[in-house]
């Protein structure tokens, strides 16, 4: 069985006890693998514990001498792969990323693989529990921001998922999976707020901006369960292309002889902040520092300005404020604290606009809430 764009629920399946002494029917919570492919990071939700790692994976040639004991790295047949921060620090082999070439989909096993070993204790705890031999684990599946139109290629890749870690077989067993639209998670955390305020069966938004997309999604909170419709996704437009911008303004006229390099900006902006409503982003220049935050309004305002996808969907957004409908903003990007505060200002200091709480993680984390 599995279910598209479903809701969450928990399913109970029927084991037999061979070990008792009369058959009994012994009721069995399978554990859950709730997954969103990012394109900066890969989110994961297992037994009650959230986890995130860069959407990277380095593939090793065969017979490459894998390190062991390291947190997403596995072996999948004769080769080896390595996720996250793992496959950052290692060097050889392919990196692949995961925003680029369809990897979120060709590579669906390497992220699955990759959230379950780099879980802190999962793993760990079917280690202790199987001594010898294959460990083999019955999971149920749950996956964010992939198109239901590629069911067939996401059912041949989560067919068969063997792999070695920590120097032993696990075999991995999808009993059902479900399909999420993007954001599924933030729908039911806004689903939770609009409850707390005393408002039933509300048409509300979702404004996720990621790593490297903007998504704006309708909601229609039916009889207490979100029902998407019509998504507008803007590719390119999420914090790498306000990156971008923000580099394009710091590079503008004199720097004083200073390269700002790529790295060194994305971590001024994600480490910016407001101070008087004056924008502040400090970049380290070797011993020194220098503040960007005029650079970083500007790129801000090119972004929402020079991009017509955003400039367009913020417009709608601003449209569906005015008809007095409420907007939830979720994704990394609203972390940013300069961010949060460009897109807050550009919708109104609204009060229907509503930053849900750690917008980084929500998106899998609220689907439990
Ligand atoms: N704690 C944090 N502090 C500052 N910035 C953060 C934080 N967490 C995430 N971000 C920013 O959010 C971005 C990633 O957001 P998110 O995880 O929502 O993207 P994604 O889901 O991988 O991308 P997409 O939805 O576009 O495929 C990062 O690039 C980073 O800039
Ligand atoms: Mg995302």
């Amino acid at each position: 069985m599995n279910s598209l764009n479903g809701t969450a629920t928990t399913i109970e399946t029927e084991v037999t006890d061979t070990t008792a002494p009369k058959t009994k029917v012994k009721k069995v919570r399978l554990p859950e693998l709730f997954i969103d492919g990012g394109s900066s990071h890969t989110k994961y939700y297992l037994d009650k514990i959230s986890g995130s790692y860069q959407s990277v994976a380095r593939e090793f040639p065969k017979g490459y001498d894998l390190p062991t004991g390291y947190l997403g790295v596995f072996a999948i047949g004769e080769k080896g792969y390595a996720v996250g921060d793992s496959a950052l620090s290692l060097s050889g082999g392919k990196l692949h990323e995961g925003y680029a070439d369809d990897n979120k989909i060709k590579l669906l096993p390497t992220w699955i693989i990759g959230a379950l070993t780099t879980h802190p204790s999962f793993l760990f705890k079917w280690m202790k529990k199987v001594k010898t031999g294959t460990v083999e684990i019955t999971i149920k599946l749950s996956l964010l921001s992939l198109s239901s139109h590629r069911k067939k290629e996401i059912e041949k890749a989560i067919k068969d998922i063997t792999f070695t870690f920590d120097e032993r077989e696990f075999k991995i067993n999808i009993s059902e999976y479900a399909l999420y639209p993007e954001g599924y998670g933030a729908a039911c955390a806004a689903k939770k707020v609009l409850k707390s305020n005393g408002c039933k069966d509300a048409r509300f938004h979702i404004l996720d901006l990621g790593g490297g997309t903007l998504t704006h999604t309708p909601y229609s909170n039916l009889n207490g369960v979100p029902r998407a419709s019509n998504q507008n996704s803007v590719s390119g437009a999420g914090v790498m292309s306000i990156t971008e911008f923000f580099a394009k303004e710091s590079a503008k006229g004199d720097t004083g002889g200073n390269i700002y390099h790529f790295s060194r900006l994305k971590e001024a902006l994600e480490t910016s902040h407001i101070v008087d409503d004056q924008y502040s982003a400090n970049i380290i220049l070797g011993d020194t520092e220098r503040d960007l935050g005029d650079r970083l309004q500007s790129g801000l305002e090119s972004w929402a300005r020079e991009i017509i996808g955003v400039r367009e969907l913020l417009r709608d957004i601003k449209q569906l404020i005015r008809k007095g409908e409420r907007v939830f903003l979720t994704g990394g990007g609203f972390k940013v604290e300069a961010v949060r505060h460009f897109v807050l200002s550009y919708l109104g200091n609204s009060e229907l606009v509503t930053v849900l709480d750690n917008p980084q993680d929500v998106n899998i984390t609220g689907i439990k809430s």
